[in-house]
């Protein structure tokens, strides 16, 4: 399938999906967003892939919702179309997905980055949700999972300032996962997800899906379903290839089975 503003390729194992449209820094139009989601419908079905990176430029991972797109819409527009609502998609890949975040993630580009599983970020990255400055307000899970993820006094200083996050101060709230040199950032991204795409895929892909869990549930039930999630794999092949392997000194040889 061709695309016009996102460049997809795979590496191994790894499905890569690079942000495209330069002269908007990468912001999210709507076309941009269906080729996106479009690009993980594949990865997703395409067993060979075991993890996937998405990146932008190094100025850009995306400098937010298209708002020259967006200026013109109505409420009516909005609520006719559930307006974000396809931008979801994101969080509901089941494989696990690394941000590589270099340069702006403002607005949707922070919230896209908040809903991928790790996020290695550039020392240029520079985080914001300058929604505010525009008269709005995040949109796509910005007050949510920012606030899940770094809690209520920087949420509420990002939020209702504006103001910019770099790299350090963005790994030490914890918004982002490791902070690494611009120049190093798509070989840790790529060397990241490989080691995420050879581990056997039931493992990874429960393993996501119980952390998530923690975000949605009472601690109980997360706690009780993480068990559950558990004592699944041992139905697994790869579980038994696992363990043997660590007994016999060995590398897992793992099959996905
Ligand atoms: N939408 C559309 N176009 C954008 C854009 C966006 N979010 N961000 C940048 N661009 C365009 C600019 O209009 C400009 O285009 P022209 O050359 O045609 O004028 C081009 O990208 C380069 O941008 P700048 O000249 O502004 O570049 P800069 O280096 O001076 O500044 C920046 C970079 C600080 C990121 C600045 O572009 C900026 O503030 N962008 C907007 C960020 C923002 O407010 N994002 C939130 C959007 S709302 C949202 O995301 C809602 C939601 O939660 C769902």
């Amino acid at each position: 399938m061709s695309y016009e503003t996102i460049i997809v390729e795979t590496h191994g194992a790894v499905g890569l999906v690079r942000l495209d449209r330069p002269k908007a820094l990468n912001a999210l139009s709507r076309q941009l967003v269906t080729e996106l989601n479009a690009a993980l419908d594949a990865f997703e079905a395409d067993a060979a892939i075991g993890a996937i990176v998405l990146t932008g430029s190094e100025k850009a991972f995306a400098a937010g919702a298209d708002i020259r797109e967006m200026q013109p819409l109505s409420y009516v527009d909005l609520i006719e179309n559930d307006f974000v609502a396809a931008w979801e998609r994101l969080a509901a890949v089941r494989k696990p997905v690394i941000a590589a975040v270099s340069g702006f993630a403002l607005g949707g580009g922070c919230e896209l980055a908040l809903m991928c599983d790790i996020v290695i970020a550039a020392d240029s990255a520079k985080f914001g949700q300058p929604e505010v400055t525009l008269g709005l307000m995040p949109g796509a899970g910005g007050t949510q999972r920012l606030a899940r993820a770094v809690g209520k006094a920087k949420t509420m200083d990002m939020v209702l300032t504006g103001r910019l996050v770099d790299a350090a101060e963005a790994e030490r709230i914890g918004l982002v996962s490791r902070v690494v040199p611009a120049a190093e950032l798509m070989d840790t991204a790529l060397a990241v997800a490989a080691k995420v795409a050879g581990l056997a895929r039931s493992s990874a892909l429960l393993a996501k899906e119980a952390v998530n869990r923690a975000f949605e549930t009472p601690l109980a039930e997360g706690i009780r379903g993480e068990r559950r999630l558990f004592h699944s794999l041992f139905a697994t092949e790869d579980a038994r290839e696992g363990m043997a392997a660590f007994l016999e000194k060995r590398a897992p040889a793992f099959r996905n089975r």
